[in-house]
């Protein structure tokens, strides 16, 4: 639906998909957060909860979606990228904010990073606090992120996550504390941050993303399967033979440090290889790079290794990738290039 325009403000859809942002207490106000059901307020009534937004941007809510991030699946991952393609197309939009649920939330904002081909400003925010929790964080991270997405400087830098007054890059974002409000963390650092209802930049990102992406939801009917399986001590071959029953066109191997593989998984390996399985390695540590061919021959295996990805990102981008290349040398490339 086009957006009325009564003002010279910045024209900004908000979209919202649930999550605590939306969440609201089960017992008297002032409950202990952790005392919440998620995804319960609508859009609209969060718009409604901070007046000073209007002093922003004319705002546009729409409810797409009222789920706890849990839940996303690949095919809700689809609907969100091509509503919110959608939405950037529309000349009465100058910029898009997601609520989202924190515990997916570098996964979706990620998958629209690589399949949204706009330079309009695209945020996503969440909440670690229902909005009935004392000290809630939602309504400021909500009001900082309209800022952050009707700032004529935020377009062309990808999607990002605005998040306790930091704005991080979809690219290296993840939720790292499962508690406090500063959960988000990017490895190489945040782009900037959010400075007296502005944004501050002090970085950019390298690698192609939205509109130099070759990755478009509009083309895609749904994803192909790829699992992740996380390595620990004792680790058994069942996980992986299970995803490639299920039909995974690959693996991600979530390996300790730089992805090592145990001595007993490499035949595995191997024969999943055999099966035309892809296997993907990386790392469970969450920062870092895994390096081609340390440790585990990735030339002999005709395996791949994820760059500096996170698991669940690298099963994003391996199924993106899966979409347009089967063999192991251009998945290598795909990874490289992200
Ligand atoms: C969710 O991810 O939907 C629930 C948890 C949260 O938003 O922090």
């Amino acid at each position: 639906m086009p957006l009325a325009t009564a003002s010279s403000l910045p024209r900004i859809a908000l979209v919202g998909t649930g999550g605590t942002i939306a969440g609201a207490g089960v017992a008297e106000a002032g409950a202990p957060s952790a005392a919440y059901r998620a995804a319960v307020v609508s859009a609209a009534d969060l718009v409604a909860a901070v007046p000073g937004l209007g002093l922003l941007a004319e705002l546009h809510a729409e409810q797409l979606l009222q789920i706890d991030s849990v839940d996303f699946t690949d095919a809700l991952l689809l609907r969100l990228a091509r509503r919110v393609a959608e939405l950037c197309a529309q000349p009465d939009v100058d910029g898009v904010v997601v609520t989202h649920g924190t515990d997916t939330l570098e996964e979706t904002a990620y998958f629209l990073h690589l399949t949204v081909p706009s330079a309009k400003p695209i945020v996503l925010t969440g909440a670690m606090r229902p909005g009935t929790a004392l000290a809630a964080d939602g309504p400021a991270n909500l009001l900082q992120a309209v800022a952050v997405a009707a700032h004529p400087s935020s377009g062309g830098r990808g999607v990002l996550v605005v998040m306790n007054e930091d704005i991080h890059s979809a690219r290296d974002v993840a939720k790292v504390h499962a508690l406090h409000v500063n959960a988000f963390a990017s490895p190489h650092g945040a782009l900037g941050l959010v400075l007296e209802g502005a944004p501050r930049w002090y970085r950019a990102v390298t690698r192609p993303h939205t509109t130099h992406s070759q990755f478009d939801a509009g083309a895609l009917d749904a994803l192909p399967l790829v699992g992740v399986v996380t390595s620990h001590g004792n680790q058994r071959p069942e996980p992986y033979q299970a995803w490639a029953a299920a039909g995974a066109r690959a693996i991600v191997h979530a390996g300790f440090g730089g992805g090592t593989v145990p001595q007993s998984l490499r035949p595995v390996f191997e024969g999943l290889r055999a099966r035309g399985v892809h296997l993907v390695r990386a790392s469970r540590v969450g920062a870092g790079p895994v390096i081609r061919n340390a440790s585990f021959d990735d030339d002999a295996l005709d395996s791949v290794v994820c760059d500096d990805q996170n698991p669940p990102r690298a099963r994003l981008l391996a199924a993106l990738a899966l979409t347009r290349v089967s063999d192991a040398a251009a998945l290598q490339q795909v990874f490289w290039t992200y």
